[in-house]
């Protein structure tokens, strides 16, 4: 079933949602390799946008591969949205997607947001700017209202569409329940009913029965998917294939999702830059681990540590481990174990401040860093000759326990 968006094809009715701090581009790029589909950026602020800020800019960021690719605006001045929607066009964007839903008070209290819900007038004042400012089909998020009072998502769909809007998706919850209670799914079906443009129902779909029923309830054309793609990036593909043929394919084996979880590691650190890429990855890998055995113990090994005064450095990175598999834990992998990557990874490890370990496709520790060895009082010698399993149990050990000597102590006896 594919449904036109304007001059866009929309090839499969799902869509992973817009979530600021989880679908960047390294997570829109997996899920993309895995499904045919669309994908929005992160809510951009437009103000910010013009700017060219720094961070904007990371955001908006695409690439030919997640074709077609929408980027999502959010702001309250007519000109300032349509120069940010222009911007974006010049820069790649296939569509503009404007932001009514998002219900957080600093967006919210600059009329933004899902403030726009509760001033129509206004909402299609920005409708109508950046619909005139791009080529490109604008399309609309939103949520079914302000409060349980004031549902006037269908009205709100209206004037979309006297606006020249190509879609619009509705997340079934008003501003004022935030994220508590659940979708309505069934009131989505309002909005249908009072538009023609295509309707994208959103909210809640975390199992296959979940998008079934939310697009049977609602009538909607597709269906939006975002917490329940949390650590499952595959969960797009899967949903896509069940309402195509009713076929449920399993999730990929662990050892898949081992390279998956790896691939999007070396994606964030590329993306970001090693410090910014790691804090960024904690959460996913967080996400990818829940539910395997030990994953409450590799979480908090990858929490952030603190920095210790003296001696310089803080605990090693341990940044993703796997249990039960017989899997590995390390810090920055290598691709091909002595191939030209570690040497040229080396350059760059070597100046970092924290302690890095690599190991490589092979769980062999390939190298260890001037802080690590500082840190663990030892040489890279000693340490890249432990053994992986010796080297996480014991880090597990230091980590514990309060005794800095003690435990130097014990780790170097471990490693020697
Ligand atoms: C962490 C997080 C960030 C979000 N950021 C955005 C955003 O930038 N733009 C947007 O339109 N919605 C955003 N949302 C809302 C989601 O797109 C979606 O509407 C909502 O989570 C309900 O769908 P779900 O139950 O499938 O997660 C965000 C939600 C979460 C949980």
């Amino acid at each position: 079933m594919s449904t036109a968006i304007g001059s866009v094809t929309l090839a499969e009715p799902v869509i992973l949602a817009p979530m600021s701090g989880v679908t960047d581009l390294p997570f829109r790029r997996l899920v993309s390799a895995m499904a045919p589909g669309w994908s929005v950026s992160e809510m951009i602020a437009s103000q910010a946008m013009i700017r060219q800020t720094r961070q904007s800019m990371t955001m908006a960021a695409n690439t030919p591969e997640e074709f077609p690719m929408a980027v999502q605006l959010a702001g309250c001045e007519p000109p300032v949205m349509a120069e940010a929607a222009r911007l974006n066009a010049d820069r790649g964007a296939a569509i503009i997607d404007i932001n009514f839903g998002c219900p957080v008070k600093k967006v919210v209290g600059g009329h933004a947001g899902s403030a726009l819900m509760r001033d129509e007038a206004q909402a299609a004042r920005i409708l109508e700017a950046v619909v005139q400012a791009v080529d490109l089909p604008v399309t609309l998020k939103m949520r079914t209202g302000w409060d349980a009072q004031n549902r006037n998502a269908p009205r709100l769909a209206r004037i979309a569409e006297e606006c020249g809007i190509r879609m619009v998706t509705v997340h079934g919850r008003t501003r004022c329940q935030f994220y508590d209670g659940s979708a309505d799914w069934k009131f989505v079906r309002e909005i249908k009913e009072a538009v023609s443009i295509p309707v994208i129902v959103n909210g809640d779909v975390v199992t296959l029965e979940d998008a079934r029923a939310a697009l049977d309830l609602s009538g909607a054309d597709g269906v939006m998917i975002g917490r329940g793609a949390y650590g499952r990036p595959w969960f797009v593909n899967q949903v896509i294939r069940y309402l195509r043929t009713g076929e449920r394919l399993p999730d990929p084996s662990l050892t898949e999702q081992r390279e998956t979880v790896l691939m999007h590691y070396d994606a964030m650190l590329t993306h970001y830059g090693v410090s910014v890429g790691s804090r960024v990855a904690r959460k996913h890998i967080g996400w990818y681990s829940k539910g395997l055995p030990g994953s409450a113990e590799f979480s908090r090994l990858g929490q952030p540590h603190r920095r210790s005064g003296a001696g310089g450095g803080g605990d090693p990175r341990i940044l993703r481990a796997a249990r039960g598999g017989g899997m590995m834990a390390g810090v920055v992998r290598v691709q091909n174990g002595a191939g030209d990557a570690p040497l040229e990874m080396g350059a760059v490890l070597a100046a970092l401040p924290d302690p890095i370990v690599v190991v490589d496709a092979h769980d062999r520790m390939r190298y260890a860093n001037a802080a690590a060895e500082q840190f663990f009082e030892t040489s890279a010698l000693s340490l890249t000759t432990a053994s992986l399993g010796d080297f996480l149990r014991w880090t597990a050990h230091y980590s514990r326990s309060s005794n800095r000597c003690a435990r130097r102590d014990t780790a170097s006896r471990n490693m020697a």
